[in-house]
């Protein structure tokens, strides 16, 4: 058993759309372990500071302003292999080639409001989670 840690993000869409209670449903239906959870709205700092590995690309600005209009919702969580897990359970990128029973595949059809984000490795799921639970990136704080 390779216990892991895993940051899940309900992104603008996801919260807007009435999703949270559907996505940590599907988190706790799967036995993975919440850890913690906190609402928030990202300021663009933080936003920048989260999305790092994509700045330059045709879609960042848009993005970073997408992820900055509205509350979002950060989840760690805990479980073996979780990573996988978890990004078995949101599915690819792309809400539209997404498979039905993955949360992008059954709620986008989108590639940027695709509902959900969730980490790439261990890392990354540790370096994003500072970002999302500093109570500075936090403009409802
Ligand atoms: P996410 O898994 O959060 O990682 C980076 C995000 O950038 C991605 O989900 C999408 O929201 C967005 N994204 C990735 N590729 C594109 C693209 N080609 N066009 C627009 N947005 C994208």
């Amino acid at each position: 058993m390779a216990l892991k840690r895993e940051l899940i993000i309900i992104k603008p869409d996801g919260v807007r759309r009435g999703l949270i209670g559907e996505v940590i449903k599907r988190i706790e239906q799967k036995g993975l372990k919440i850890l913690k959870l906190k609402m928030l709205k990202m300021s663009r700092e933080c936003v920048e500071r989260l999305y790092d590995v994509h700045k330059g690309k045709p879609f960042y600005e848009s993005l970073i302003n997408f992820m900055t209009s509205h509350p979002v919702v950060a989840i760690l969580v805990e479980g073996d292999e979780a990573i996988d897990v978890v990004r078995t359970m949101i599915g690819p990128t792309d809400g539209r080639k997404a498979p039905p029973g993955t949360i992008r595949g059954d709620f986008s059809t989108s590639i940027q409001e695709n509902i959900v984000h969730a980490a790439d490795s261990e890392e990354r799921a540790d370096y994003e989670s500072r970002i999302v639970f500093d109570p500075a990136c936090d403009e409802l704080s």
